[in-house]
């Protein structure tokens, strides 16, 4: 396989107002809805579940998800107060405040309750992150035994000129600091392989690592 180019970090949170408003208004109701369809597949007919979302953003998706099972409860966390702010209007909007909790904190150093969840989920948490190693101690800290687990990130792509042409192939008419920012995503993304390493390092090598489209990657499986 060609070697991925090396990995350019990029900030982790995404705390401007106006970066976090960019993505609010992005379109992303197709990707967020695969997301739900692929964790209601993932966790089966399970009509009540403690979920935790890890890096929620502006909380489409736990929205997405308490309405396709109204009586999950989600806890959403995010570190950004401007992003938790969106999420905050947008789960007043959909009524929804009495199931999906929003907490602002450091998704790899939660004090949220250890095995309190029987789903922990996220969606493009993983690339801005740098020190990984305390995030996935912190997805298994808040797993229950037996608990799902569904994170869903970019691949990092074997060259530039790849990660180029996916953001034009998936960005239609985005704007051009969005696809700037998905561009900047993908170089500062993991490897499968290097997700496979820190997943055995964290003592989850339960866990698959799949390759699910051209630029997207799946953590999935159960928790002992
Ligand atoms: C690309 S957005 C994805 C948002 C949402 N999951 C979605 O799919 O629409 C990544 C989010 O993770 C948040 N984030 C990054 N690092 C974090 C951390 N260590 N703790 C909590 N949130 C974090 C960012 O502030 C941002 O809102």
């Amino acid at each position: 396989m060609t070697p991925a180019i090396p990995r350019q970090p990029e900030p982790e949170l995404m705390d401007l107002d106006e970066e976090a408003a960019a993505y609010a208004v992005a379109d992303f109701a197709e990707v967020n809805d695969r997301f739900v369809r692929r964790l209601l597949e993932l966790v089966g007919p399970v009509e009540s579940a403690r979920a935790v979302d890890l890096g929620t953003g502006p909380g489409d998706i736990p929205i997405r998800m308490v309405r396709a099972r109204p009586s999950w409860h989600v806890t959403a966390v995010d570190g950004s107060p401007a992003m938790l702010d969106l999420a905050r209007r947008a789960v007043e909007g959909a009524g929804l405040s009495a199931s999906i909790e929003l907490v602002l904190g450091d998704a790899k150093a939660l004090s949220l309750p250890p095995g309190g969840f029987d789903v922990v989920f996220s969606n493009s948490i993983l690339h801005h992150i740098n020190d990984v190693d305390p995030l996935w101690a912190g997805v298994r800290r808040l797993a229950k035994p037996g608990a799902l687990v569904l994170l869903r990130d970019l691949a990092r792509p074997s060259s530039r000129e790849i990660a180029r042409e996916i953001v034009e192939r998936n960005s239609g008419d985005e704007s051009d600091l969005l696809k700037e920012e998905f561009y900047r995503s993908l170089l500062a993304a993991y490897t499968p392989d290097e997700v496979r390493e820190q997943l055995d390092r964290a003592g989850l090598s339960a866990l698959d690592v799949e390759m699910v489209s051209d630029r997207h990657l799946d953590v999935f499986g159960r928790l002992p």
